[in-house]
């Protein structure tokens, strides 16, 4: 299959999945209210059954309490996140972009309901704080960092815009809408894993498909830029550093998967489900950047995919640092599944915006004050 059919079927399937969920989503807090058809409820437990989906151990059961105290919070991020998702798949389409009037409004609408969504979660978050967000701080945190992620990427396509930017604009939009879709992709990852995993609760699947996401929602976004062209100019960009930097990345990103096996070796017992799926999706998505980089042939795709396998290969280290880190205000447990969920997003993260960043078209020349006519000389 070429990889315009590939792309062509990732985007049908990630539009599809969205519009499904959206109605799922916007109706989500009617309960809190008095009524709904509940249409997430209903799915999630045909799917998976009662007990896994609403029953001790679910998002139902736990949060209820905490949803209903931030009933109204929750109802506009719910409403508001719905509406804004269905507007970013219209945005990006191709037709969109062709009808450029109504591309803008639409995206000013957007970038304002995108921002009141982020607010209500961050109100949320802080509201609950991290041991009751469900599944606690590692969660917590990767929520933190989604909402901080959406917010600053849809920011920055917009100033982005403003200065003519166009390619630059098109990956950080790219990149916000796939942080949005973590919600009703995360929702897949409760089914399959519901099904596969019959028995464990939604805890462990939630973390599970969260540790997946954590890799390829910005994954997602490299992949999306990939179809922005590339402005052609490119003097103006500064040489990147040589071979020198894969040596130094494959050599730190060695040390911290080392690091990383001799901690986990020491504070745990057995290889857990959650842990396993973030191996599986970390080493699938250094296959992945590995094979596009030594498949890549033209300029701008061999130093983009370069950036990528870069990054990935930094995403060990950073996990470990991390760890680190949140061990400070967490048990040791809690900051390492919060690690795995933050920490090959943020290197991944920065390498788009580093990629964002060198698609900036060159300054326009400023004018020169036209010199008045030499005088003439008695
Ligand atoms: C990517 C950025 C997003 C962030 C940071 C975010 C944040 C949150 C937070 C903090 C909660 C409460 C979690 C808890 O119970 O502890 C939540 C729940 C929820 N969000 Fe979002 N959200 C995002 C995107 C979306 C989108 C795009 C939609 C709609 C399409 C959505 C729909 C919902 C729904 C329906 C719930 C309640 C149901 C449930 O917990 O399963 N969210 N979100």
């Amino acid at each position: 299959m070429t990889k315009q059919r590939l792309a062509f079927f990732g985007w049908i399937a990630t539009a599809t999945i969205v519009l499904l969920y959206v109605p799922m989503a916007a109706e989500y807090m009617f309960r809190f209210f008095g009524g709904g058809p509940r249409l997430w409820d209903h799915t999630y437990a045909s799917v998976v059954g009662d007990q896994h989906a609403l029953g001790a151990g679910s998002i139902h059961a736990v949060e209820d309490g905490n949803y209903t105290e931030q009933r109204w919070v929750m109802l506009v991020h719910t409403v508001v996140a719905s509406i804004a998702i269905a507007l970013s798949i219209f945005q990006i389409s191709r037709r969109s972009r062709r009808r450029i009037a109504v591309h803008r409004w639409t995206g000013r609408v957007q970038v304002g309901l995108v921002l009141v969504a982020m607010a209500g979660s961050m109100t949320f978050l802080t509201a609950v704080g991290p041991e009751n967000t469900f599944d606690g701080p590692a969660f917590h945190l990767q929520l933190w960092a989604l909402a901080l992620g959406v917010s600053l990427g849809t920011v920055f396509g917009v100033l982005a815009i403003r200065a003519g930017h166009t390619s630059t604009h098109r990956i950080f939009m790219v990149y916000a809408f796939a942080l949005l879709c973590t919600a009703p992709m995360l929702r897949v990852g409760y089914l399959l894993f519901g099904v596969a995993w019959r028995g464990s609760s939604q805890e462990v699947t939630n973390l599970a498909g969260a540790a997946v996401l954590a890799v390829f929602a910005p994954m997602a976004a490299i992949l999306a830029s990939r179809r922005v062209p590339a402005p052609r100019k490119r003097g103006h960009l500064a040489e990147l550093p040589g071979p020198r930097l894969e040596r130094l990345s494959a050599g730190l990103g060695g040390l911290g998967a080392a690091a990383l096996v001799v901690g986990y070796l020491d504070f745990f017992d057995g290889l857990d489900r959650i842990t396993l799926t973030a191996l599986i999706a970390n080493l699938l998505g250094l296959a992945l950047v590995t094979f596009n980089r030594r498949a890549a042939a033209e300029e701008v795709a061999v130093e983009e995919w370069r950036i990528h396998q870069i990054t990935m290969m930094l995403a060990a280290p950073m996990t470990g640092l991390l760890w680190l880190a949140y061990s400070v205000p967490f048990t040791v447990e809690q900051a390492f599944y919060a690690a795995l969920l933050t920490g090959p997003a943020t290197t991944l993260s920065v390498g788009l915006v580093l990629v964002a960043w060198r698609r900036r078209r060159p300054a326009r020349p400023t004018a020169v004050p036209a010199q008045p006519p030499a005088a003439a000389t008695i």
